[in-house]
Formats: C-alpha cells, sequence, structure tokens
C-alpha cells in the first residue's frame, strides 16, 4: 500500500455488524460509490441489517442527501450472515459488533484470514483498546480505531484512534477515507476513552449524579448546558440517544481504567437494570413513546 498516493475514497468495504453503527457505516460508504460488504452473526440478523440500510437510504433521499436514487445505492451493498463470505480485495474492514473484546477479536482475527495484505482493519469501538484489540492481529500494524458517530450519516467526525503498533501509512489513508466521506477526522493516542468518549461520558455521569442529588430536573440540567454552554445536546437528552445500557458499559470500563470518577451512578444502573435505556426502549430520562 506504500506508494500510492491517488487513493481517495476506498472502491470496496467490509463492514462487520450491520446494527445501527454498522448500517450507518455502510450507507455512507456506499453512497460515496464504494462497494459493500455487510456481514452480520446470521441470516436474520442480515435481513434486519439489510433494512436498516435501506430504510437509512430512503431518509437520506427524502432529506436531499442523495445524488442517487436510493435502489443505485442500495445495489452496491450486499449483506451477509456469514463472515467467510467477505471478498478478499475490500480496501478497509470495519468492525462495528458489540462493545466486547472477545466478539470484536473473534470477527478481526476471521477477517484478517479473509483479507488480502493490503486491506486495512478498522474497529468502531467506542472504549475499548485498540492496542489490546489489535494484539489479536497477524498484523497489528494494518489496525487502528475508526470512531464514527450516531447517527453515522449526519455526523461530522470520525476520531482515528492509533495504537503504538499502528503504521503511519495506514493512519494517512485512513484520514484521507474520512475527508473523502465528507466528515472530519481528528487523530487520538489509543487511551481509554479516546477523546470523546472521555470526555462525553464524564460529563453525562457526572448530570445524573446532579439528577440524583436534586440539584435540577433533567431538562433544567441540559438547557443549562444548551443554552448556558452552547452545547447542541444536554448530556441526559445525549444519554437517551446513546443508549443507557451502552453508557454503563463504557463507564464500567473507564472505572476500571482510569479510577473512581468514573463510577456508574446508582440511578444509571437502576435505569438500565429496568429496561430505560433511553429512546430505544422509550424511556430513559424523558419519555420518547
Ligand atoms: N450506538 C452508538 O451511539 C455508538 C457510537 C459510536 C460507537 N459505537 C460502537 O459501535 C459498536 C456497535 O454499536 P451499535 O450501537 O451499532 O450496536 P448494535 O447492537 O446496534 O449492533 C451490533 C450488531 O452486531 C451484530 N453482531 C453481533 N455479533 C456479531 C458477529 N459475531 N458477527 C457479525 N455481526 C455480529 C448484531 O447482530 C448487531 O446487528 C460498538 O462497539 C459500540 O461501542 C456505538
Amino acid at each position: 500500500m506504500d506508494g500510492d498516493k491517488t487513493v481517495t475514497v476506498p472502491g470496496s468495504v467490509g463492514v462487520i455488524g450491520g446494527g445501527r453503527m454498522g448500517a450507518g457505516i455502510a450507507q455512507v460508504f456506499a453512497t460515496t460509490g464504494a462497494t459493500v460488504f455487510v456481514a452480520e452473526s446470521d441470516e436474520s440478523a442480515a435481513d434486519a441489517a439489510r433494512k436498516r440500510v435501506s430504510d437509512g437510504l430512503a431518509k437520506a433521499a427524502e432529506r436531499g442527501k442523495l445524488a442517487e436514487e436510493p435502489a443505485v445505492v442500495l445495489d452496491r451493498v450486499t449483506v451477509s450472515g456469514d463472515l467467510a463470505r467477505l471478498p478478499s480485495n475490500v480496501d478497509l474492514v470495519v468492525e462495528a459488533v458489540p462493545e466486547r473484546v472477545e466478539i470484536k477479536v473473534d470477527v478481526l482475527s476471521r477477517a484478517e484470514s479473509v483479507v488480502s495484505d493490503g486491506t486495512v482493519l478498522a474497529s468502531n469501538t467506542s472504549s475499548l483498546s485498540i492496542a489490546e484489540l489489535g494484539a489479536a492481529l497477524r498484523e497489528p500494524g494494518r489496525f487502528l480505531g475508526m470512531h464514527f458517530f450516531n447517527p453515522v450519516p449526519a455526523s461530522a467526525l470520525v476520531e482515528v484512534v492509533t495504537a503504538p503498533a499502528t503504521r503511519d501509512v495506514v493512519t494517512d489513508r485512513v484520514r484521507e477515507w474520512v475527508r473523502a466521506l465528507g466528515k472530519t477526522d481528528v487523530v487520538v493516542r489509543d487511551s481509554p476513552g479516546f477523546a470523546t468518549s472521555r470526555l462525553g461520558v464524564l460529563l453525562g455521569l457526572e448530570a445524573i449524579r446532579m439528577l440524583e442529588e436534586g440539584v435540577a430536573d433533567a431538562k433544567a440540567i441540559d438547557d443549562a448546558m444548551e443554552l448556558g454552554y452552547r452545547h447542541p445536546m444536554g448530556p441526559l437528552r445525549s444519554t437517551d440517544l446513546v443508549g443507557l445500557d451502552v453508557r454503563l458499559a463504557i463507564a464500567e470500563h473507564l472505572h476500571s481504567t482510569l479510577g473512581e470518577r468514573f463510577a456508574p451512578p446508582q440511578l444509571l444502573r437502576d435505569k438500565v437494570a429496568a429496561g430505560e435505556l433511553g429512546r430505544k426502549s422509550g424511556r430513559g430520562f424523558y419519555d420518547w413513546s
């Protein structure tokens, strides 16, 4: 891959896990003209992933964000329940499977055994160690974090997370691909929570503690940050959109790596135990039903 200075958009991309994030990642790469292969855990999960990509494209077309018909873009996307069918010549593989080391290591190693030497491998993890995930690979130099944000098509940022082993040529290429998607990259050294999750989760946890202590209600806390500090979205509304379960898992990881300031508040644990996971379950800190 060294020496090739002409590349802008990857011609073909593999996405592992076609959930909320994976479907969005597949959508944005297919929209730039790439051929995309999405690998899901089985055929019924593949059907659901295909529908997510299709719905995402329909929504983008409704908003006037697609230069082509949605069906034309969708034609470039193949969704399969079998990772072994990943084409070997993809330029990039991004995994977006659940935030668990063992699942991520498993799918990344399986992908590496299929793809060619020039393929870049990336993880969309929000908080796990890129060095630890990369250590399971034969060639960790081709691996880094590509941390997309939710919803992927509308978000402006991709955090590019480099481990000590990541080769500079790989980082440079990925930064170029991010810009080709019309997004901005920030390069962050591999460390717990990177830049975004570390700061975003800390703010969210403090807002939950303030709610617990009765300092103010959810809307007042969010308004304070939205109007007082010009945050586009308050920390509690943002936690509802990300998912309380997702936030709790990240907080637990940061608690174990960075210390007490990331200890998850009891209210967060109680809400997750009660199934109040935010917008996706109809209720979190707000009522979304
Ligand atoms: N939700 C967010 O706001 C957000 C933001 C940034 C990053 N992330 C990260 O993105 C990743 C995915 O999050 P999500 O919210 O899209 O989760 P999700 O649960 O919506 O999607 C995960 C998908 O992976 C699939 N999957 C599970 N095991 C698999 C396997 N072995 N092979 C192939 N597919 C498999 C599931 O069927 C599911 O469709 C996580 O690492 C998360 O931390 C999430």
